[in-house]
């Protein structure tokens, strides 16, 4: 058919292929630039998620940092409380489904934050998180000091960079306060007081961090439960200095919670770059934390199991997370907030947490294994790959943080 047309037309056809190429590409590039499907990488030719998919196994893997590290929390440090198969658990690889997981360079990602700061927000999942970046970013500049402003639990300053990567501990994210019971009121009910909760007001030691950072990681879960806050001293919600009435529950609370600290966010924080990680699963096998449920596996589970270990229809042990994240979930949407969904890559890991070897001889006997946090190196490092990247990218898109 081409052999019919007349020779001149060739250079025009071509004009007119690399013409609506173009087209093509800065329509798609739109697209992805206002598509927020969250976390994933909205390259519309491409159905690159990075939550999903599989581990494999990968010998040749090694952690980027050790023992020495001097960020470390002593209960996560596997390495030196000798926990068994360390070896095994850091060689397994995070393989997702139809893209390209890349390992961080730290120089790199350093290079790129220069002058800029990232700020986790949230409980004790978050500083396991925010240790593991410290140990790999240290990697790449041994100078690297403990920080510790602004209201932050932990954190260092890479001075070779002018970085800051900092740890914000706010359990509920929420202001809360414990108000011990007065006696005069003479009521008998069994308690000992309450926590009052203030659903519109920041915990103080997140509450003037507003302008430092460029990127915020956001959490709260495990701390809404019984266990944490049992019958005798609940949390009673306030708003405008007002007791919430009725009283919530504890979900309930978390709903009105969400629904306050999350616009707060937007708008304490324009133009930031804005994460929320999603529940962290815990591994308690054979009973709860307090009833000897242990996680002494070696080897990842199998997908096909994790319903059994998770699904809350099954009213399992370990249902919390994705009862969660359902209201987590619910509460983000339309919001300009990625999501950080971590939380499936994370299931199959019943092997990676520090179970017995918590490196203090009573541990175990007084509060159980830990099957709730992760051993360091291990599993956080695999998050630190996923943030890293899609906070890469999307310098790559917008042109800026
Ligand atoms: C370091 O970064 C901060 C922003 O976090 C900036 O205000 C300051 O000027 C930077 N310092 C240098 C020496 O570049
Ligand atoms: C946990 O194990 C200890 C020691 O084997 C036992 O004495 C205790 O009763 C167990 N507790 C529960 C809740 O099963
Ligand atoms: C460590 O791995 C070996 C071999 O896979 C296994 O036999 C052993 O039970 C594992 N130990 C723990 C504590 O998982």
């Amino acid at each position: 058919m081409s052999g019919k047309l007349p020779r001149h037309v060739f250079p025009w056809l071509l004009l007119l292929t690399f013409a609506s190429l173009y087209f093509l590409s800065w329509f798609l590039s739109l697209r992805s630039l206002s598509s927020s499907s969250p976390g994933s990488q909205s390259l519309a030719k491409s159905n690159c998620n990075l939550f999903r998919g599989h581990w494999v196994r990968d010998p040749h893997r090694t952690p980027l940092y050790d023992q020495t590290c001097p960020f470390h929390r002593n209960a996560w440090n596997c390495l030196r409380n000798d926990r068994h198969n360390m070896t095994s658990i850091n060689s397994w690889k995070w393989l997702p489904r139809n893209c390209q997981l890349r390992r961080i360079d730290p120089f790199r990602f350093l290079a790129l934050m220069r002058n800029r700061n990232v700020g986790f927000v949230g409980d004790s999942l978050n500083e396991n998180f925010l240790v593991s970046f410290l140990c790999v970013l240290r990697v790449a500049d041994r100078a690297a000091k403990r920080w510790k402003k602004k209201g932050a639990w932990r954190g260092a300053y890479f001075p070779n960079f002018n970085v800051t990567v900092a740890y914000h501990r706010a359990v509920l994210l929420s202001k809360y306060q414990w108000q011990p019971k007065q006696s005069e009121t003479g009521v008998q009910d069994g308690s000992e007081g309450f926590y009052r909760v203030d659903v519109d007001v920041p915990a103080d030691e997140w509450a003037k961090i507003a302008g430092f950072y460029d990127v915020l990681v956001f959490n709260t879960g495990h701390w809404w439960n019984n266990d944490k806050f049992p019958k005798e001293k609940p949390l009673v919600f306030y708003k405008s200095g007002q007791p919430i009435i009725p009283p919530l529950g504890m979900l309930d609370g978390l709903k009105v919670v969400l629904g306050n600290m999350i616009p707060y966010i937007q708008k304490e924080f324009p133009g930031k770059t804005l994460f929320w990680r999603l529940q962290s699963p815990r591994h308690f096998y054979g009973g709860d934390w307090n009833q000897n449920g242990s996680c002494l596996f070696n080897k990842p589970l199998e997908e096909n199991e994790l319903d059994l270990w998770f699904e809350p229809r099954n009213n399992v042990v370990n249902k919390e997370a994705r009862q969660l994240n359902f209201v987590i979930k619910e509460a983000l949407q339309r919001t300009d907030i990625q999501v950080l969904d971590l939380t499936h890559l994370s299931e199959f890991r019943a092997d990676a947490h520090p179970a017995i070897w918590l490196g203090r001889k009573d541990a175990v006997a007084i509060w159980g294994q830990d099957c709730m946090h992760w051993c360091l190196p291990g599993v956080p490092d695999t998050w630190v790959d996923i943030l890293s990247q899609l906070i890469h990218d999307g310098c790559g898109r917008t042109g800026g943080l």
